[in-house]
């Protein structure tokens, strides 16, 4: 296998950032990160061992802390986020996003709990996709589909860390290379992911992207929240907004049909606050097809390119959390699948509807639909594309 070397990849990397914009279907995110170079541990970041893979290889875990004391630890397997607390309305620092203590757990089977999804978040239909007249034949891992990037996506590969300096938080950046034909995908792909704890409770999650090769690229992140900090009671009483007028109906496969279908009038409708729970159980089919909520909003377009897509609210605790993006479409995936066979964190098992996720991302199949919005990527572009979870209190 071509392997691409690391001091290759930074200067490939540094010519095109310096050099080439950003890919054409993107909007250019907010200010770029102003970060020291130089790897560092501070008060504000700490590595730690979390585990050692079966080839002996070690996965580390960074602490990232800010001044208020939230603190996300983040590891390099999948780049997952384990840990992630936030006050409730007393002040109180809870973890709210499922994770598990240990990676032989993370290992044995993770419904993608806090990991970085790529090279294509969300499903491929067939796993095929032609691209200048070229078909590519990608794994299938859903069905006949290709899902979150495939047999071993980003999810499950180690990244490379370097931790930064920050004055009010902390900055972690992640790289790897997806070498050409992995999992199917044309190119050599160089990533990056840059997680930055802010000083105001704010995590910044900035992807970056080159390729050698015409390629697709979709990447997110698959934290499933619940923000009671209790894990064995359901999500259904979070209140949900959307700032979705439409949402992209799927077959039974869960892929789009190219369709974009008002929300009003339907359960599907989020564009005035409500709990999640309160229509999931309605007869409708779409929400037969997903076993629940498992479809991709698409998001009213932002005058800035960069806005609120979504925010839930956890009445009893107070807890907000607020999902700002770029992206044009938004997962809502109420954790339909999880079937109280994996052990919760803090006691019992994770039981269905026990987390939520917000995936930002474009729209799922846009390899095979022209219609929606490109995630062609080309040799001299940059894929940039930036989402920030905000956690807060009312
Ligand atoms: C995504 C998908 C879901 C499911 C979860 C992981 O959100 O849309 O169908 O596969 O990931 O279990």
């Amino acid at each position: 296998m071509k392997t691409v070397q690391p001091s290759l990849f930074c200067f490939v990397f540094l010519l095109t950032l310096l050099n080439l914009g950003c890919k054409e279907n993107k909007k250019e995110s907010q200010t770029d990160m102003e970060t020291e170079n130089t790897p560092m541990e501070s008060d504000h970041i700490v590595k730690s061992t979390f585990g050692e893979m079966p080839d002996g290889t070690t996965v580390d875990k960074y602490t990232l802390k800010n001044a208020m004391g939230m603190e996300v630890d983040v590891i390099t397997y999948g780049g997952i986020i384990t840990r992630w607390t936030a006050p409730d309305k007393n002040g109180k620092y809870d973890d709210v996003v499922l994770g598990f203590d240990d990676l032989k757990s993370y290992l044995d089977g993770n419904p993608y709990f806090g990991a970085l999804i790529g090279r294509y978040g969300n499903r491929i239909a067939k796993g095929k996709f032609s691209l200048d007249g070229q078909t590519y034949t990608l794994a299938t891992n859903d069905g006949e589909n290709h899902l979150h990037g495939g047999l071993k996506g980003f999810d499950k590969v180690i990244w490379a860390a370097t931790p930064k300096s920050a004055d009010e938080g902390a900055i972690l950046e992640l790289t790897y290379t997806s070498v050409d034909g992995e999992e199917g995908y044309p190119g050599n792909l160089d990533v990056k992911v840059t997680y930055t704890l802010t000083g105001d409770n704010q995590l910044e999650v900035l992807y970056e992207a080159v390729t050698d090769k015409p390629t697709v690229v979709n990447l997110t992140q698959h934290s499933y929240f619940n923000l009671s900090g209790d894990f064995t009671q359901s999500v259904l009483d979070h209140e949900l907004f959307l700032d979705a007028d439409a949402y992209l109906p799927v077959d039974g496969g869960l892929i789009p049909t190219g369709e974009l279908r008002p929300v009003s009038g339907t359960p599907f409708d989020f564009t005035t606050s409500k709990v999640m729970g309160k229509e999931i159980g309605a007869d409708d089919e779409q929400l037969k097809l997903g076993k629940g909520y498992d479809h991709c909003w698409v998001l009213n377009e932002e005058e800035s390119g960069f806005g609120l897509a979504a925010s839930a609210f956890h009445p009893a605790t107070g807890r907000v959390l607020e999902v700002y993006t770029d992206e044009p479409g938004i997962q809502f995936y109420s954790g339909n699948f999880l079937d109280g066979t994996l052990p919760a964190q803090k006691g019992g098992v994770y039981g269905q509807r026990a987390g939520f996720c917000l995936e930002t991302q474009h729209y799922p199949d846009s390899p095979n639909q022209p219609s929606f919005p490109s995630v062609r990527l080309n040799p001299g572009e940059t894929y940039k594309t930036k989402t920030t979870f905000r956690l807060t209190t009312k």
